[in-house]
């Protein structure tokens, strides 16, 4: 037994207070979960504590918290390794956020997660005729969709995800993720359509600012992120659709950008990312009329001495041999004749091959951490069975 401190965020939007911090000391064996602190704390000294949990085994995905400032699952998180994270020997549990609180630890997941996930029509819309048995799924489509089938709906990267605190339209991390389970099945009928829609939705695909937030925060390895650059590689790369939010154009004009300077040069991203990879480019309408958009955003750079106007303008270039380097890695990419994907998810083991030898398949390229070296056999890398 040992005793841990927890310092919990209150706040009873009925009330009329302010949120305020509770502390409370409990004791319980160090492996115990952060949740099994927050119970005893409810049991012993404070029964009117709100949390929300039901399986207490990192499946139900109820308990998402953050603790210690980052998004966690209370029953997934140790007390000894949460108060490895404390600042000062205090473990320190809030709501989510980017979702409004209900009461204490319960945040409105209907409000948003929710209402997000239904935006993205989450359900298999089937090919006609429907067979008369089963439909076949080859086992490559199978892995690439499994990734995001591991979601347990837990809300932990729609709390952490910076573009949605920016713009709460964004269609996030959890429902883009959960938009690629059915992209990604040969099975569904209306993949064009599902991609369209994402792509021309201003809070869409093409909304995601690659911070790789969701990917740290998600308890089960789904990595959003990587679900929704696989969305924009079949809308871009496989259907070829270019959007009214210049979401393609953009992205064309860094992969360019990089090939032409090895290193991103601000100044140019503009231009290109609305007027193509031409001298013309600069005199497009809308890249002119986005730059006086962006000029209080640029004066206010230049005021704060975060560039000069030199540093800006001039073209940033890596040295020769480097450039010459990520030249190489375009001409290798570009040569293939087939895209790459690189799916590290765990798919499980393959029964024909001996014990020794047997490895988890992983989709595309094989490479990757496998079943065998995870310890997780045919499951999502935290042991819950997939869905
Ligand atoms: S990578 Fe994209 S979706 Fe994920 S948290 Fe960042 S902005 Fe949000
Ligand atoms: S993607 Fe991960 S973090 Fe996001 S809701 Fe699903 S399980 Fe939770
Ligand atoms: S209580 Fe179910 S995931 Fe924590």
């Amino acid at each position: 037994m040992a005793e841990f401190t927890l310092r919990l965020r209150r706040f009873d939007p009925e009330s009329g207070d302010a949120p305020y911090w509770d502390e409370h000391k409990v004791d319980l064996e160090p492996h115990r979960s952060v949740l099994e602190g927050i119970l005893q704390a409810r049991a012993r000294f404070d029964g009117s504590i709100a949390i929300r949990c039901s399986c207490r085994a990192a499946i139900c995905g109820s308990c998402g918290v953050r603790i210690n400032g980052q998004p966690a699952l209370a029953c997934h998180t140790h007390l000894d390794k949460a108060l490895r994270g404390a600042r000062d020997g205090v473990i320190e549990v809030e709501p989510m956020g980017n979702m409004p609180v209900i009461k204490d630890l319960i945040v409105d997941m209907d409000a948003v997660h929710w209402k997000k996930i239904r935006r993205v029509t989450p359900w298999l819309i089937a090919k006609q005729p429907v067979p008369e048995r089963e439909y076949v799924v080859a086992h490559e489509n199978m892995v690439d969709v499994t990734q995001s089938m591991a979601c347990i709906q837990c809300g932990a990267c729609v709390s952490d995800c910076l573009s949605m605190e920016v713009d709460p339209d964004f269609i996030g991390p959890a429902a883009l993720a959960k938009a690629y389970r059915f992209v990604g099945d040969p099975r569904d009928a209306e993949q064009l359509e599902r991609l369209q829609d994402l792509a021309e939705d201003p809070a869409g695909i093409f909304d995601c600012t690659h911070c790789f937030k969701c990917i740290d925060a998600c308890p089960k390895g789904v990595a959003p992120m990587s679900q929704i650059m696989r969305l924009r590689r079949r809308a871009t790369g496989d259907h070829h659709i270019v959007d009214r939010n210049n979401g393609a154009r953009h992205e064309s004009a860094f992969v360019s950008l990089i090939r032409d300077h090895g290193i991103l040069w601000e100044a140019e991203l503009l231009p290109r990312s609305h007027g193509g990879d031409s001298f013309f480019g600069k005199f497009a309408p809308a890249a002119g009329a986005e730059l006086v958009d962006s000029l209080p955003v640029i004066a206010k750079m230049l005021l704060r001495r975060k560039a000069t106007p030199m540093k800006i303008l001039r073209p940033h270039n890596l040295p020769a041999a480097d450039l010459k380097q990520i030249k190489r890695i375009y001409t290798t990419v570009e040569g293939r004749e087939e895209r790459f994907e690189l799916n590290l998810y765990i798919s499980g083991y393959d029964e024909e091959e001996s014990e020794d030898t047997a490895t988890a398949a992983v989709a595309a390229d094989g490479g990757g951490q496998t079943a065998a070296e995870s310890g997780q056999p045919g499951q999502s890398p935290e042991g819950s069975p997939t869905r």
